[in-house]
């Protein structure tokens, strides 16, 4: 089988490639990411060499060249490419839009055109907006995004939707809760928490710290969508979650407690604009239909993860100086 995998060079696209690599060793992988900021060439180190997997730095708004790469045989697209971060999609929409949605119309396009037998459309359980404090989203869930980002992913989830009703494309979209794990860019929650304690710097807590998250370890996102590639019933939407729902400050505070820092690093900033309170998600359809079940349990794979990162200074140093310093400073001014 012959994968485009978009998005590659990200955290939850670079643990997939690796993870495939692995998994099917007789696959060939195209790699296709344009390295902007969360792109990084370091995390695919590992497979440097493989002769199944490829690099290709491109953009997947640029219609020839996507055009170029489906037509070198690709079977299957996956498509993880995107502007991925709330923060940044409030200081600046537009990007977040180019990519997630005209970006991924390019690449259903290049599909279609050249006969992709399936195309999967990594999306977000933050396409149905938030939750109160009870009930979970389910398929059926009435799409309701609040921020530029989720919104985005919407409008690509939806051209995906239309692609196959009206050209009859084989698609299927996941939409997974917050992925946790070796390699995430440290803008996120767990990972800039992890990176502020140990440099005993304040750990900037949004609002209350009470919003909810259910959290899932990336390996086991990378086994749904690999199931999902197999066994995914063509136009079916499916949700992956953890069933590991908790509040901002248990997260944090479980960092603390884990590298042995003090509470006093937590301060409280102003929250989030449209800040969304809760996600819980119901996997129960790709576990009923697919198969899958999520293999590691949340304590351990944050302590796995934190150990990922005391193990790998070299890389966070590189990934946090420069720009990242610049964007900080913009985020965090007025909190
Ligand atoms: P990430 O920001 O770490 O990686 C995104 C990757 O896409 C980067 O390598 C970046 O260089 C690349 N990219 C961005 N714009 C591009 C463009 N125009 N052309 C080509 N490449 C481009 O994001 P992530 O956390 O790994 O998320 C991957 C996907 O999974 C996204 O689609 C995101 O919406 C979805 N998702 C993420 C989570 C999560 O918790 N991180 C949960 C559910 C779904
Ligand atoms: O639910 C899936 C989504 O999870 C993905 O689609 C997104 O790509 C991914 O970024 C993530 O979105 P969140 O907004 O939930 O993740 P983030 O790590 O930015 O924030 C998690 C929670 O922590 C959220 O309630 C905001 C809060 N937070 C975050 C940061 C960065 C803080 O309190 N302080 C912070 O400094």
């Amino acid at each position: 089988m012959k994968l485009l995998v978009t998005g590659g060079a990200g955290f939850i696209g670079s643990n997939f490639v690796m993870y495939m690599l692995e998994k099917h060793p007789d696959y060939q992988i195209i790699n296709v990411d344009a390295l902007t900021y969360a792109g990084n060439l370091e995390n695919l180190k590992s497979i440097e060499g493989n002769a199944n997997h490829t690099f290709v730095k491109a953009d997947i708004t640029d219609a020839k060249a996507m055009s170029e790469l489906v037509q070198q045989g690709v079977d299957v697209i996956v498509n993880f490419a995107a502007e991925s971060h709330v923060d940044r999609s409030i200081l600046e929409p537009d990007v977040f839009v180019k990519t997630n949605v005209l970006g991924t119309q390019v690449l259903l396009d290049a599909a279609k055109r050249h006969g992709v037998t399936k195309f999967v459309q990594v999306s977000t359980d933050e396409v149905y907006g938030t939750l109160g404090e009870t009930g979970l989203f389910t398929e059926e869930s009435p799409l309701q995004p609040n921020s530029p980002y989720s919104s985005s992913k919407a409008g690509g989830d939806l051209l995906v939707r239309a692609y196959h009703e009206t050209y009859g494309l084989n698609v299927n979209i996941t939409r997974c809760s917050n992925n946790y794990g070796p390699y995430q860019f440290p803008e996120k929650l767990i990972p800039l928490m992890i990176q502020n304690a140990l440099n005993n710097k304040q750990l900037p807590v949004y609002g209350d710290g009470l919003n909810v998250r259910d959290w899932l370890f990336v390996k086991d996102h990378c086994s749904a969508i690999d199931l999902v590639i197999h066994k995914g019933q063509p136009g079916e939407v499916y949700n992956v979650g953890g069933n590991n729902e908790r509040n901002n400050l248990q997260v944090v505070r479980a960092i603390l407690e884990e590298l042995g820092k003090p509470e006093s690093l937590i301060t409280y900033v102003k929250d989030r604009p449209g800040h969304d309170r809760r996600y819980a998600i119901d996997a129960s359809k790709i576990t009923r239909e697919l198969g899958w079940q999520p293999e590691y349990q949340y304590e351990s794979g944050i302590k796995e993860t934190i150990r990922w990162y005391l193990a790998n200074p070299e890389w966070m140093e590189r990934v946090t100086s420069g720009a990242y310093q610049d964007y900080f400073q913009t985020q965090y001014k007025d909190r």
